[in-house]
């Protein structure tokens, strides 16, 4: 006994006391480890219980990774990106998660340069100011879409829409001869590697561990190789033209190019789609909440029969919009990761170590009733119809609208936040508000045939370590069932 606890005592990692208090695991070493692999992110939530500091320390593994939880210290390890790093995580995952090749890899690491002229070319094509051609393509199809669906359709309601979300987004930003386009399987093989790209990005044995992430991944890079070669980027989003140009530029090769392509589909893609899933279960399983987004979209977005404006249902609805981040509280609690470059000190209170991890745990900042109120864990539709940073609720869950009670803006992790903030979350926006605004305007969904409910809220993948929103771990059957007087509308959604 006396020996065990020597050992366990030596194995520790040492912990300077001006950093943030540690939680230590009963088993040194691996104990935190073993955890996160058996509980995923349930994990640190139970942890973390063990303390009630902003910031506390993991051990594992000889190293440490500190955990954030607090909004105030998150903001303030947002603004330390001299010292915290975010692009060397980026540049060390990226070739990790597309299975570049060791060359790409070295390029890569460390490369600042490439870093920065990466966010020169993705970021500003993505803003609000510069979206409008993507805006325009991606309206145009969900209009398409949405007067395609049959009256009386039947479908998994997460595949469907992924599915058909996937194959509008790979159209706005590659043009009609985008590798799914050309061989619409392709969009399957993408989502095989999307929902194991954690076991593929470990690197153990993926031919055993990983194989359906890793034939998946190899299929969409063949089709993205295919397409380079035909010059498909002519048509091509000047974002994806110019980013092929700077890879060109500093020496990475067609085919490895067609590998880190597909990094930069997980960012358009899983995402907006996914969240478009679960804003429609959310809006159609509760009969109220769905005819009073039906009332604001028709007084305030529909602006000719059948037309409906997307600046309105930005700008006018504020109870869509609501639902949109709350439905991102509930699915997204991104975790935002940085590197210590060097020793920082935070707040004048917390040293962080050279060379340790620190997380911005956004499962932890979700769910603290402290900062959300005492209805944290429900689904409330109108916490953010006040601040778009959402407001704290009284202990009858109702919304309050006093200035005092708006919540911090470090508080909401679904785009990230400081120098990972999503540069993507307006077209996000776009997507997703304009999606549900046409398929609530236009179908009732209802039980498939024989069955008299709808199963709402299937389970979600919590233990999942995951890199995009949480996805359900059971089929969502519905009907898609023409609402009434709307039988002959064709919509348009109006950009
Ligand atoms: C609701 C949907 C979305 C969510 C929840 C989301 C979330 C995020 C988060 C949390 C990050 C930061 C990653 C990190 O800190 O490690 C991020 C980065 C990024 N997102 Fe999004 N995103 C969404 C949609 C989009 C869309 C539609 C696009 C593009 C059209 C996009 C483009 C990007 C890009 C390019 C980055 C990388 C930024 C960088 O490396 O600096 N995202 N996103």
């Amino acid at each position: 006994m006396a020996i065990g606890a020597a050992v366990t005592f030596l194995c520790r990692t040492k912990i300077d006391p001006r950093e943030p208090p540690p939680i230590h695991s009963t088993i040194p070493f691996f104990g935190h480890i073993i955890g996160v692999l058996r509980e995923g992110p349930l994990y640190i939530a139970r942890i973390s219980a063990k303390s009630n500091a902003p910031i506390f320390t993991m051990p594992m593994l000889g190293g440490k990774s500190y955990v954030c939880r607090d909004p105030q210290f998150a903001a303030l390890i947002q603004r330390a990106s001299s010292t915290l790093d975010f692009d060397g995580i980026v540049a060390d995952m990226t070739p990790r998660l597309v299975g570049s090749d060791r060359r790409t890899r070295q390029m890569l690491k460390n490369n600042t340069a490439w870093m920065k002229r990466s966010h020169e070319v993705i970021n500003p094509p993505l803003g609000q100011q510069r979206m409008g051609a993507i805006t325009a393509i991606q309206l145009r199809q969900f209009s398409e879409f949405v007067n395609q669906v049959q009256d009386g359709q039947e479908v998994d309601l997460f595949r469907f829409i992924t599915t058909k979300v996937t194959a509008s987004t790979m159209r706005a930003f590659y043009g009609p001869r985008n590798p799914f386009a050309v061989d619409p399987s392709l969009i399957g093989a993408f989502w095989d590697w999307e929902s194991d790209i954690v076991a593929y990005m470990t690197g153990i044995l993926p031919s055993i561990f990983a194989q359906k992430a890793r034939n998946g991944l190899e299929r969409c890079v063949e089709g993205f190789d295919k397409y380079a070669k035909v010059d498909g980027y002519k048509d091509a989003y000047y974002l994806l033209q110019n980013r092929k140009a700077l890879h060109e530029e500093i020496g990475i090769s067609r085919h490895e190019h067609a590998r880190l392509e597909l990094g930069i589909c997980l960012a358009f893609n899983p995402n907006a789609s996914t969240i478009a899933f679960w804003i429609l279960n959310n809006i159609c399983s509760r009969p109220e909440l769905l005819a009073e987004i039906r009332e604001e979209i028709e007084k305030n977005a529909i602006i000719a029969p059948g037309t409906i404006s997307f600046p309105k249902l930005r700008d006018a609805c504020p109870l869509l919009n609501s639902v949109y981040k709350e439905t991102m509280r509930t699915t997204a609690p991104m975790t935002s990761a940085r590197l210590v470059r060097e020793d920082t000190v935070i707040a004048d209170t917390y040293l962080l170590r050279k060379g340790a991890f620190v997380q911005i745990a956004g499962s932890l900042l979700h769910e603290d009733a402290s900062i959300w109120g005492p209805d944290v864990s429900s689904f409330n539709p109108r916490r953010f119809q006040h601040f778009s940073n959402g407001s704290k609720t009284d202990i009858n869950g109702n919304v309050s609208s006093a200035k005092a009670d708006q919540i911090h803006a470090s508080a909401f992790r679904g785009f990230g936040g400081g120098a990972s903030l999503c540069p993507g979350r307006h077209i996000a926006q776009m997507e997703i508000i304009s999606l549900t605004a046409a398929i609530v305007s236009a179908f009732d969904l209802v039980a498939p045939e024989g069955k008299h409910v709808v199963a709402w809220d299937p389970p979600r993948n919590v233990k999942k370590f995951i890199i995009a929103a949480v996805k359900p771990l059971e089929l969502l059957k519905v009907r898609f069932k023409k609402r009434e007087g709307t039988e002959n509308v064709q919509w348009i959604l109006q950009a």
